[in-house]
């Protein structure tokens, strides 16, 4: 597809000192367009001046430069873009081919609920795995389990005292929760319990039998659960190596910072100091508390075993990216761990990227879907199937598989709008909301891509026909939908290099909208090359929705 963006950009670069974020895309007057304000100072000009004397100098070819109030305004030939669109297959982009990206994603902890706090860390992680896989990286999709630390004693401990294995099979997690909070209710009445679970944890890294075969139970029912839900979320990971994995790795680690002078000892723990008066501090010069690596009890800590997983991933990986989807809470650590490596003199620090976001909150789910206090991911997504099947229920009550549809709807409802945000804001989430069919939702994209499908069905139309009239499809509403396929790879792209799977949604939304727009003011079973024609821009739009679709996690049914 012809890239007019970058075309637009080498032509003026030679007239005018501008770069390439300079052009913008437009949607009113033109396609692009450079606004000149910026320059009026530098070039002693008034920006009329400057965009009329530059809309003069610049030729491109199949591109229209006029100059409007200190606008440089560009529009592409309609026919050629448009042919240009036909011509083209979605997924044939592929910038990062032969690259390997790294994403640490989703991370839960053993034995702990798979609750709404990992909804964000799931669903970004998830969908920066399809779309970086789609523009042709090979992606390492890690879940870095939290499956290591004294809390697993404990809960060896409360089950010997208080458990049972037939209730453990039959609930599970929620069993374990249960032990797990009482064991520490009843430690601040009784401190000993806190020596006797240090002693069950110690017997699990020493690999006693016994130990390590509880542990290995309360692992597979804290996977087994979180592994449902990324069955419905369609999400798949390449390892499931965990911090466990890390500890007997930490040494390595402390030999390298020892032979660069970097371990220093605190009241008899190891750590690193971050913010010497050398200026060694953090990326923007702030200072930074120190890293602990190992405490003097001789246990190594959270960092301590990240920076063994960067080696590590390094090692095995040679990624050209290494994402970490954590939420900002955690954005210390990352800068530490980052920062660390930098004074180990580990080039490849600087791609390493923390991939923060922000809170989530839910509205409208009653308390008693609440356990212990906590809102299990599984239940919202439940509760949005149920009410996703209500809603199908009422809309189209004949509609064949209408539990799949419900589940994809329901789903997709909860994933799409987890999405549709910039990655960093809070998100209060609202069920009815997110499942508004008319809003800018899941469901609506789902909607119309099920609507364009059933327009194509209706007419017995099978995409790439041959006979195309470009021509048909220069009025403004199908000229609108021709545009925003057109860039769409590029907009990929840009969800991947800022990490905002937003980038993505946002975009399917416009396409719908433009797409009904089209719909209403241009008829579609008309007859003649018009039909042929609009019918083909409706195919086109079903395969990109389609596309965009899975990018952001969503199943794309043919009816709805
Ligand atoms: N398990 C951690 C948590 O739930 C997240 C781990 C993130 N990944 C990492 N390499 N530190 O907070």
């Amino acid at each position: 597809m012809t890239d007019y963006r970058s075309k637009i950009f080498n032509a003026v670069k030679d007239v005018l000192p501008v770069e390439y974020a300079d052009v913008a895309v437009s949607d009113a007057f033109c396609d692009y367009c450079i606004p000149c304000f910026k320059l009026a100072k530098s070039l002693r000009k008034s920006p009329a001046i400057i965009a009329s004397e530059a809309a003069n100098a610049v030729k491109i070819d199949g591109v229209e430069v006029t100059a409007l109030n200190g606008y440089l305004n560009f529009t592409v030939d309609r026919k050629s873009r448009i042919a240009d669109v036909l011509n083209a297959r979605l997924g044939d982009y592929k910038p990062f081919d032969g690259k390997t990206v790294c994403i640490d994603y989703s991370s839960v902890n053993i034995a702990k609920p798979f609750h709404i706090g990992h909804l964000m860390t799931t669903v970004i992680g998830g969908s920066l795995h399809k779309i970086y896989r789609a523009l042709g990286a090979n992606v390492a999709g890690i879940n870095h389990l939290g499956d290591f630390g004294t809390q697993f004693g404990g809960l060896i401990s409360a089950y010997r005292k208080w458990g049972d294995g037939k209730d453990l099979d039959a609930r599970g997690l929620d069993a374990l929760l249960e032990l797990y909070v009482r064991f520490h209710k009843e430690e601040e009445e009784h401190p000993e319990l806190a020596d006797e679970a240090r002693g069950w944890s110690k017997k699990i890294e020493d690999g006693d039998p016994y130990a390590v075969g509880l542990f290995e139970k309360f692992k597979a029912i804290t996977l087994e659960q979180a592994k449902a839900v990324y069955r419905r979320l369609n999400i798949e990971f390449d390892s499931y190596l965990g911090e466990s994995f890390y500890v007997d790795k930490v040494d390595g680690v402390e030999k390298k910072l020892r032979a660069k002078n970097l371990l220093e000892m605190s009241d008899g723990a190891e750590i690193v100091v971050l913010d010497n008066d050398d200026g060694q501090n953090g990326k923007n010069g702030e200072k930074m508390p120190p890293a602990l690596i190992r405490r003097s009890d001789g246990a190594s800590l959270y960092i301590a075993r990240d920076l063994a997983a960067a080696y590590y991933r390094h090692d095995t990986y040679d990624f050209y990216k290494c994402l970490y989807v954590v939420a900002s809470h955690q954005a210390l650590h990352f800068k530490q761990l980052f920062k660390v490596l930098e004074l180990l003199g580990e080039s490849w620090a600087e791609d390493m990227v923390h991939v923060s976001y922000g809170m989530v909150s839910v509205e409208g789910m009653s308390l008693s879907t609440r356990r212990g206090n906590v809102l299990y991911l599984n239940d919202v997504l439940n509760a949005a199937v149920e009410k996703a099947a209500d809603i199908i229920e009422e809309r189209n009550p004949s509609l064949a598989d209408k539990s799949s549809v419900a589940e994809a709807v329901g789903v997709g409802a909860v994933v799409f709008d987890a999405l549709y945000d910039g990655r960093l804001k809070d998100k209060n989430f609202s069920l009815a909301d997110a499942l508004n069919f008319d809003g800018e939702t899941g469901p609506y994209v789902q909607y119309t891509h099920a609507r364009c499908r059933s327009v194509l069905a209706k007419a017995g139309y099978k995409s790439g026909a041959e006979n195309v009239d470009a021509d048909v499809l220069a009025t403004d509403e199908a000229y609108e939908v021709v545009k925003l396929l057109a860039d769409f790879d590029d907009t990929v792209y840009s969800a991947a290099v800022k990490y905002e799977p937003s980038f993505v949604s946002r975009r399917l939304v416009k396409i719908c909208q433009a797409f009904n727009r089209f719909y209403n003011a241009d008829r579609i079973m008309c007859g003649g090359k018009e039909q042929t024609a609009r019918l083909e821009l409706t195919a086109r739009v079903a395969d990109a929705l389609k596309y965009g679709l899975g990018l952001v996690l969503l199943k794309a049914p043919e009816k709805m």
